[in-house]
């Protein structure tokens, strides 16, 4: 099953995109964690894109294809996928589609969500420096502060969470992103997911549009 999950910052990707791909037993492939992954460890990546990260610009397409395309030739992928955070413009949603070629996406889910919400969630998100288990101090707290649940790693929050960058990441969503929604609508490959019910809601809706248990 190959599946991509679009919507504005803090609409779910990550949350749900980590559920779905171990109900599907493929990859989570989210482009968002490769990048602070390689800023992390001062690749030439991470180098080269950490500005443009860090103030919630996107990263150049062709960058962004080359890594996409390099993950996506993994053996691990070869079953399928969950993209979060790509594509992300109408040039990069053409170049997967070439990188695709005879595999097709089988499913476009859009988390659906109003801007003052995601503001609101992504002031209170928390992730563990380790393992990059999402929290959320108002509606998924760790069982002990600052610690993660699952692996015990210090939990931080994103630079580019600071709400003024937040709302510069939600202007440039709609200007390059939204368009996406009508590009795979007419594909016919769309489904809109109300993201702004409860967690366990929104995934069984994603699970449904799916087609997999939730
Ligand atoms: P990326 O990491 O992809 O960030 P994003 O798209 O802005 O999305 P977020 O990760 O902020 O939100 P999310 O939808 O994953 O929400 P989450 O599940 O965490 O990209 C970061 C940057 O990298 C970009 O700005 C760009 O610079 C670069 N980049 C990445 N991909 C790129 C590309 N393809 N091209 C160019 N540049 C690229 O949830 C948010 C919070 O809400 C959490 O605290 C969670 O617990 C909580 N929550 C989730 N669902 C619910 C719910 N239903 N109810 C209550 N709380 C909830
Ligand atoms: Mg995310």
């Amino acid at each position: 099953m190959r599946v991509v999950l679009l919507g504005v910052p803090g609409s779910g990707k990550g949350t749900h995109g980590r559920r779905l791909a171990t109900a599907l037993r493929v990859p989570l492939v989210a482009t968002g964690d490769i990048l602070r992954q390689a800023i992390s460890e001062g690749t030439p990546l991470g180098r080269s894109a950490e500005a443009d990260v860090k103030s919630g610009r996107l990263v150049p397409d062709a960058t962004m294809l080359g890594l996409v395309g390099e993950r996506l030739a993994a053996g691990d992928a070869a079953r399928g996928f969950v993209l979060d955070g790509f594509p992300r413009t109408v040039p990069q949603a053409e170049g997967l589609g070439r990188i695709l070629g005879e595999r097709r996406l089988d499913r476009v889910v859009n988390l659906v969500v109003a801007a003052e919400v995601v503001v609101n969630r992504l002031k209170d998100r928390w992730l563990c420096g380790i393992c990059g288990a999402i929290y959320n101090v108002a509606s998924a707290r760790p069982r002990t502060q600052g610690v993660c649940d699952r692996c015990g790693g210090m939990l931080k929050q994103r630079p580019d969470d600071r709400a003024d960058t937040v709302r510069d990441r939600l202007v440039v969503y709609e200007r390059e992103t939204a368009p996406l929604v009508a590009y795979y609508e007419r594909a016919g490959l769309l489904h809109n997911v109300d993201a702004s019910a409860t967690a366990e809601r929104v995934y069984a809706a994603i699970a449904e549009a799916v087609g997999v248990a939730a």
